[in-house]
């Protein structure tokens, strides 16, 4: 039996910190879908190819966390051919740990719609563009005029468009610190694991 946690949201929502954070407290194991996009980006040339023939020197590249990796990835993750090459990977992955914790975009609602827990983290466009800034740097009013970019992007896609599934929990992280989301979450996985 696997156990498996979703955490959708979009960029900068706090997933990440909270995904780490909660893989470290249940021993599970974590896949950062957003890195599969990003390399499929980053690695130029034909997208399908790339989602196709992904490497684990692929995922290894040290680009991968730049703002121009996170456009990329975006842009490449509106393609239904280059998303349906990369399910298998990430349902695998879900399947082959006891406990799994997957954050991306579509995990609750098309990867892994039977997930034990679903969570979706987000937060004001605002907060999310100066927590980017603060990582980043560089010219805050375009950091924010990147993610409001990427949020339309990601949210009107066609295929596995970012939203979250009627039965996630949604855990708004803009006026939370770190330390009161990953309370919210672990409470959350814990209320399921019973
Ligand atoms: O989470 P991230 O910022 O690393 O994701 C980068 C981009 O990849 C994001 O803007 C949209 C895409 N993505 C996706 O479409 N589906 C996922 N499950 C994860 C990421």
């Amino acid at each position: 039996m696997s156990f498996t946690v979703a955490i959708d949201g979009p960029a900068a929502s706090g997933k990440g910190t909270i995904s780490r954070a909660v893989a470290a407290r249940f021993g599970f194991a974590h896949l950062d879908t957003g890195v599969l996009y990003r390399a499929v980006g980053v690695k130029g040339g034909d997208p399908i190819a790339a989602a196709r023939g992904l490497s684990a020197q692929d995922l290894a590249r040290d680009d991968l966390r730049t703002g121009e990796a996170g456009q990329a990835a975006s842009k490449v993750a509106a393609i239904p051919e280059v998303r349906a090459a990369l399910v298998q990977f990430q349902r695998d992955f879900a399947a082959r740990a006891e406990g799994a914790v997957l954050d991306g975009r579509d995990i609750g609602t098309v990867i892994c719609p039977d997930a034990e827990v679903k969570l979706f983290v987000t937060a004001s466009p605002e907060v999310r563009a100066h927590r980017r800034w603060l990582e980043l740097g560089g010219d805050a009013g375009q950091v924010l005029a990147d993610v409001r970019e990427r949020d339309d992007r990601d949210m009107n896609r066609a295929d596995a468009p970012l939203r979250p599934a009627p039965d996630a929990i949604v855990i708004d992280t803009s006026e939370l610190d770190a330390e009161a989301a990953i309370a919210a979450a672990c409470a959350a996985i814990e209320a399921r694991l019973g």
